[in-house]
């Protein structure tokens, strides 16, 4: 996997040799996005399959394993849903075969993935004009993604199509997915993107300069609330006060019925550090880490927020452009991963 917490200043390939390393790498965010969170998942389970012994203890091992990995980070789906998937492989294979049939569904469900993704894009392209202005919260791109993303995919597909969108990266504060991922992406996409404070959203679309909000998100509860990434809330409500459509981009898998509503979906609480210190580059090109506040500040780092389904304009799945409303959720998930993935 790309090591995302290097980036951008170092690009740097890091290999995870067993399901604990995979189980380290997403709890640390070496690996982060809903989807590629969901991915690495799958591939840690299927590593678990191969390292456990025969019979009954191979078992528990394997089950061990799934704990893990699920208690790695909280909110994402995508992730549940990619170990829920590896697990019924698991279990229905004779025993001998346990790691070859756990490694062919990892494979299988992150192939589906990507053609999710895919066709996120080419829904999504139909709302992107030529030159159009776009505001983005965190990254919801290729990095979070296996490929393509999901809030990005439209942009690249209209790209492909000949028409090139410029974007406003929320910098996304306090892990700074905008200014470190988003726009290292985009730069490797060959659009224009221009890094904004988080504060500065509701100054440019009040001056008409955001024509329209794409984000991805990281769990969708059954009435179209959405959670994403800590901020995305108040570009919501900015969205609204301002008249600018709000879209949310994301694949099935991060759709949870289980969750009536917003309230009912884990919101992940991480270290206060990550609020307390920046990392970066220093003049001498090492990469280091600044304290920013006095020493002995306390600090609350809630990861994401509830953005409730009334603000948001539309959903933009593998299956088209639905309502954030539980009978067009009902309907989309009533419909095969295999035909979201066509
Ligand atoms: O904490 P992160 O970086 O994993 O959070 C990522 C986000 O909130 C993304 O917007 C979300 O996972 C969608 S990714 C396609």
């Amino acid at each position: 996997m790309i090591d995302q917490t290097l980036l951008p200043h170092r690009f740097v390939i890091a290999t995870m040799e067993t399901h604990r390393q995979t189980a380290e790498a997403i709890r640390g965010m070496t690996i982060r996005g809903a989807p590629a969170i969901g991915a690495a998942g799958a591939y840690g389970l299927a590593q678990a399959a191969a390292e456990a012994p025969e019979g009954d203890e191979g078992r528990d091992y394997i089950r061990r394993a799934e704990e893990l990995l699920r208690s790695t980070r909280p909110t994402g789906h995508d992730l549940f849903y990619m170990l829920d998937r590896v697990m019924r492989a698991i279990e229905g294979s004779g025993g001998p075969d346990r790691a070859d049939q756990a490694l062919k569904a990892a494979e299988r469900l992150v192939e589906q993935s990507v053609l999710r993704c895919r066709k996120i894009g080419e829904h999504g392209a139909e709302l992107i004009q030529d030159d159009m202005r776009i505001l983005t919260h965190c990254n919801a791109g290729w990095l979070a993604c296996v490929d393509w993303g999901t809030a990005l995919a439209p942009l690249y597909v209209a790209l492909r199509q000949g028409r090139r969108a410029r974007v406003f990266i929320d910098e996304t504060r306090p892990q700074l997915q905008g200014t470190r991922l988003t726009a290292w992406e985009l730069a490797h996409e060959g659009l224009a993107g221009e890094i904004i404070a988080d504060n500065a959203a509701g100054l440019l679309m009040r001056q008409g300069e955001v024509q329209i909000v794409i984000t991805g998100a990281d769990r969708i509860a059954a009435n179209g609330d959405v959670a994403n990434k800590v901020g995305t809330y108040e570009k919501a409500v900015l969205a609204r006060e301002n008249k600018v459509p709000f879209y949310v981009a994301a694949p099935a898998s991060t759709f949870d019925l289980s969750c009536a509503a917003g309230e009912d979906i884990p919101i992940e609480e991480r270290s206060a550090e990550e609020v307390l210190f920046v990392h970066g580059l220093n003049d001498m090109g090492e990469m280091t880490r600044v304290r920013l506040a006095p020493e002995g500040s306390l600090a609350r780092n809630p990861a994401f927020d509830i953005t409730p389904a009334e603000l948001i304009t539309g959903l933009i799945t593998e299956f088209g452009i639905i309502q954030a409303s539980p009978e067009a959720i009902g309907k989309i998930m009533g419909r095969s991963a295999d035909e979201g993935a066509r």
